[in-house]
């Protein structure tokens, strides 16, 4: 009977495999830097499988004639991201109370260290992630990405817009300067003009029927809890569906019909 040759004993049983592609295992402190990165990945992907969900978010197939039009959507989403951590950092030193609010603003531009940059880049973001959020939505409405099977994200873009306002506008009285107080009451009294939700609108905004203290208190937890959470969540929704259904090609790119898919001229005999 013919004897089947056993492979060979590996010369050092106690190193790890080789990785596919790599001959000579790693070299040098990069080599085995880049290893031990490899295998944490590894390590974590074996008891998650999220690698899965990873490349099926990063490696779509994109449409032929994609342009820079396509990154406003995630220009507006790293603006958003810069929001949220800017954000984090102000809140660590502002006080919402009526009488503080405007000496902490004060105390963050002139002696926290880097509060003025980082207070501009909060201010200057909200403008640059309103800009933004519009050219997004021009380049989808001038793409006809707003048309069947994308009609649902279309909405939910919208609500990202109103949320996106809302957060602007409440931003805007938290500094509680004379600018930003009066301002805040003329666009209180703006929304109070709009028809059947408007008086409720206004009166939910002041916290009450007149503008005081506590309305102070109400656009903080308008601005840093009730809108960022919504528009986080419906951001993950917006770009669930981007992956899912695909991007849509520009208009001028015109998909080349299959011989036998093109439509028959039948002629009738008189
Ligand atoms: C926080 C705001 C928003 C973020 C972070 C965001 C993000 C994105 C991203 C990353 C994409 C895919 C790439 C691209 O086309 O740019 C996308 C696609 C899309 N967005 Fe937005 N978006 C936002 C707001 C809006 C608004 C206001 C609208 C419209 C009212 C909208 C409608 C759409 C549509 C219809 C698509 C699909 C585009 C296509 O199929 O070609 N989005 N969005």
């Amino acid at each position: 009977m013919a004897k089947i040759k056993l492979p060979a004993a590996p010369s050092n049983p106690l190193s790890s495999p080789k990785r596919p592609g790599k001959e000579y295992g790693p070299s040098g402190v990069l080599g085995h830097a880049e290893e031990a990165g490899a295998s944490a990945v590894d390590w974590i992907d074996e008891r998650t499988s999220l690698s899965g969900g990873l490349r099926w978010a990063m490696f779509r197939k994109v449409p032929k004639g994609t342009n820079w039009f396509y990154t406003l959507g995630s220009a507006t989403m790293f603006a958003f991201l810069s929001q949220a951590v800017t954000g984090v950092f102000l809140a660590m030193y502002y006080d919402p109370s009526a009488t503080r609010a405007y000496e902490s603003i004060q105390y963050i531009n002139n002696d926290v260290f880097l509060g003025e940059f980082v207070h501009g880049m909060h201010r200057w973001g909200s403008s640059v992630m309103v800009i933004l959020i519009f050219l997004h939505m021009g380049r989808t409405f001038f793409f006809g990405a707003y048309k069947y099977p994308r009609e649902l994200n279309w909405v939910i873009g919208v609500a990202l817009l109103v949320m996106t306002m809302t957060m602007s506008f409440s931003g805007y009285l938290l500094p509680f300067d004379q600018r930003s107080y009066w301002a805040t009451i003329v666009g209180v009294n703006i929304n109070g003009t709009g028809p059947l939700v408007g008086p409720y609108l206004s009166e939910f905004l002041r916290a009450g029927p007149y503008f005081g203290a506590t309305t102070l208190s109400r656009f903080y937890a308008i601005h840093m809890l009730m809108v960022p959470g919504a528009i986080a969540a419906l951001m993950g929704f917006h770009l669930y569906l981007v992956a899912k259904l695909g991007t849509t090609a520009p208009p001028w790119i015109k998909a080349k019909a299959p011989e036998e898919l093109r439509e028959d001229k039948v002629t009738v005999d008189q």
